[in-house]
């Protein structure tokens, strides 16, 4: 069975949603987290953006192990630099260089022709490649752009040494047949296209990110972009938890593997949404507050004779299991040490101390505790060692 990566852009793309702003310490219990679920790649950031940005790639590239880290960069020299020195601790470092490669974005944005475009591309992974082998290339606006520009664009890059094409659809504007084609016809016109490996990177616009995605590893994609819940610029990403359990659950139908370990999803998606302060709409697929709960008195009475009668997904599958989680006023320092590790958050002895202290304050305030409640402390923590 043909194994499909997850590279995970919460760090980088998920950080562009509005009104989110992520610390180092943050971005690091993001990435362990990540690294738990066991995803391929880590997008970490784009260490020009800022110097918060490059910090937090270089804590993560120097501290996460066991999963490639991947800095974003425009095809220019600068941002290429400052990505490999954000990223050139990392076990296994990726340098991801793009260009706008759709008439409307070459023609506005970069004012830039074809030829200029397919030129610094080649430069951008020529550079790149001093640093590392392992470069992908991404042209932005990809689903906008004329295939034939960028079967021309990919077959130089290809030879200037890039080993992923991510084809972005950046505007979400894509539709599921459409963009399968795109990956089909790519396959089929980029004559040294198996020296790579294919990727996609879809937005959410019309909420066709995870269909997309999906319609493109049915057509040859081998890597999918995710960020968690979701976020992302604008409407967002696609979705990590629903790529990966769509291809879990319907393994019978797609035929792909995935080596993610799915109980680690619910601890992370709540991770992403207490640090980022996005919440989670009720209705979400798989890490929804309702997703696997039934209201009808017809679904409560078919899933207590068998649970699959209404559920085509286990939710201890996902790592949720809330009632083994109590924690109240008269709870110790051990059930709350457990419950911050096996939320995945790291906290020195004396964050710790002041975490429980804060605990049994609102314990006495407050009759049951719910996790949020406590990883909402634990944030506190976290938040103050920058502060
Ligand atoms: O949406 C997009 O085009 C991107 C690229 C930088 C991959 O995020
Ligand atoms: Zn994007």
């Amino acid at each position: 069975m043909k194994r499909i990566k997850i590279f995970d852009t919460t760090l980088r793309d998920g950080e562009q949603s509005p009104g989110v702003n992520l610390i180092t310490e943050e971005k690091l219990a993001i990435a362990k987290q990540l690294a738990r679920l066991k995803v391929d790649v880590i997008e970490a950031g784009f260490p020009i953006a800022s110097p918060g940005d490059f910090a937090a790639v270089k804590a993560i590239a120097e501290v996460v192990r066991d999963v490639e880290i991947a800095g974003l960069a425009r095809s220019n020299q600068k941002d290429i630099d400052r990505a490999w020195e954000a990223l050139k601790g990392a076990e296994n470092p990726r340098l991801h260089v793009f260009i706008a490669t759709s008439p409307i974005h070459m023609k506005y944005k970069l004012k830039m022709t074809e030829d200029e475009v397919l030129e610094r591309a080649v430069f951008a992974v020529k550079h790149a490649r001093q640093y590392t082998s392992n470069i992908e290339f991404s042209p932005e606006d990809g689903s906008r752009s004329k295939s034939e520009f960028l079967y021309r664009l990919f077959k130089e890059v290809i030879k200037a040494g890039a080993t992923v094409l991510n084809i972005p659809d950046t505007v979400g504007y894509a539709t599921p047949g459409e963009f399968g084609n795109l990956i089909k016809g790519i396959k089929e016109n980029v004559s040294n296209i198996n020296q790579a490996e294919i990727s996609v990177h879809c937005h959410n616009d019309l909420g066709l990110a995870v269909a997309n995605s999906l319609a493109a590893l049915e057509n040859g994609a081998e890597q999918v972009e995710v960020a968690v819940n979701g976020i992302g610029e604008r409407a967002g990403n696609t979705a990590l938890e629903e790529i990966v359990m769509a291809l879990a659950t319907r393994k019978d139908y797609y035929n792909l593997a995935v080596n993610q370990d799915t109980t680690q999803i619910m601890r992370l998606s709540r991770m992403v949404a207490n640090l980022t302060g996005m919440d989670i709409q009720a209705n979400k697929a798989i890490v929804g507050k309702n997703a696997f709960a039934h209201e009808a008195g017809i679904h409560q009475d078919g899933v207590i004779k068998e649970r699959t009668t209404y559920e085509i997904m286990d939710a201890k599958s996902i790592g949720l299991n809330e009632n083994s989680l109590v924690l109240g006023k008269h709870s110790g320092r051990h059930a709350l040490r457990d419950f911050v590790e096996k939320s995945g958050y790291e906290l020195s002895e004396e964050k710790f101390e002041d975490l429980f202290r804060e605990f049994k304050k609102l314990a006495d305030k407050k009759k049951k505790l719910k996790p949020m409640d406590i990883e909402a402390l634990i944030n506190n923590e976290i938040y103050a060692i920058d502060t």
